[in-house]
């Protein structure tokens, strides 16, 4: 049997687990000291036994709260530590592009292997971050699940925000049985810039666009705003990972987006996709 211990960040995610592996939630007595640092303690016997962590890499607060998960379960004698990382926080940030600069998902993949034994997470922003981790890790996708809930919106096609992520929209729209295409850039002069579908038209199409994050939403409201004055019918922004900082949100529905939907990897109101059936997959 497993036993999974669900972060703060990441309760939910771990009781899905919990119920499609039969696997056991162990209690986790967590408190802050008063000038909030946190205390952390595994309230059952785990020696010997193969435990799993669910936690969220993201906001700052959850990592100190995994190291310590981490650290609790090697302290108590734990046989096998699976990390699964639902949201990959820092992950961004996975090379030097000025001298001086920390690699921080390089850094933080080294903290997280020290007591793990394999990790798993979802649509890191880069497979190749895989490789940072000093133990097995793998990772898995939220399209599918993504693609399956867009079925009932009767989506004509799925763009990405740019070619790069293209391989993303493919797989979705595979699944929804519509076009895909990615938005391109062009100059039409010194001023004007048009963002539009490379290859299709969007007039009077129902249009999702897939991404792995959405921070700022400023790259989703760019697209939709243009897909919307080209007659598109109804916008569907679609992603893995919600991050929607500041006025994200705000700033989606300004531009005329029909929906938003995340999964579960970062839980808000827009979670409508569970990502625990696929990291099932990878335990
Ligand atoms: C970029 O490489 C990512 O795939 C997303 O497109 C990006 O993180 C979105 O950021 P924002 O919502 O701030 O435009």
């Amino acid at each position: 049997m497993d036993y999974i211990i669900g972060g703060t960040a990441s309760k939910s995610v771990a009781e899905d687990l919990a119920q499609i592996l039969k696997a056991k939630i162990l209690d986790v007595d967590l408190k802050r000291f008063p000038d909030d640092e946190l205390y952390v303690r595994i309230q059952d016997d785990v020696k010997n036994k193969e435990l799993i962590i669910v936690q969220t890499t993201y906001p700052d607060p959850n990592i100190v709260e995994l190291f310590l998960l981490q650290n609790a379960a090697k302290e108590s004698g734990a046989k096998k530590i699976t990390v699964v990382i639902p949201y990959y926080g820092y992950a961004r940030q996975d090379t030097k592009f000025k001298e001086g600069e920390a690699i921080s998902a390089k850094a933080l993949a080294k903290l997280i292997s020290i007591n793990a034994d394999k990790v798993i997470t979802v649509d890191p922003h880069k497979e190749y971050i895989l490789d940072f981790f000093s133990k097995p890790a793998h990772s898995c996708s939220a399209v599918p699940e993504i693609a399956k809930y867009l079925i009932e919106k009767k989506i004509d096609m799925v763009l990405a925000p740019d070619k790069g992520a293209v391989d993303r929209a493919k797989k979705a729209s595979e699944i929804i049985n519509c076009d895909f295409d990615y938005m391109e850039k062009t100059r039409i002069d010194g001023n004007t810039i048009e963002i539009k579908p490379k290859n299709l038209d969007s007039e009077n199409k129902n249009v999702a666009i897939i991404d792995d994050i959405v921070s700022t939403g400023g790259t989703m409201a760019k697209s939709i705003k243009e897909l919307k004055s080209q007659g598109a019918k109804k916008v569907f922004v679609a992603c893995t990972h919600g991050l929607f900082a500041g006025n994200a949100i705000e700033k989606l529905t300004t531009a005329g987006c029909t929906q938003i939907i995340s999964s579960d990897t970062i839980i808000s109101k827009y979670s409508k996709v569970k990502i625990a059936p696929a990291i099932a997959k990878l335990i």
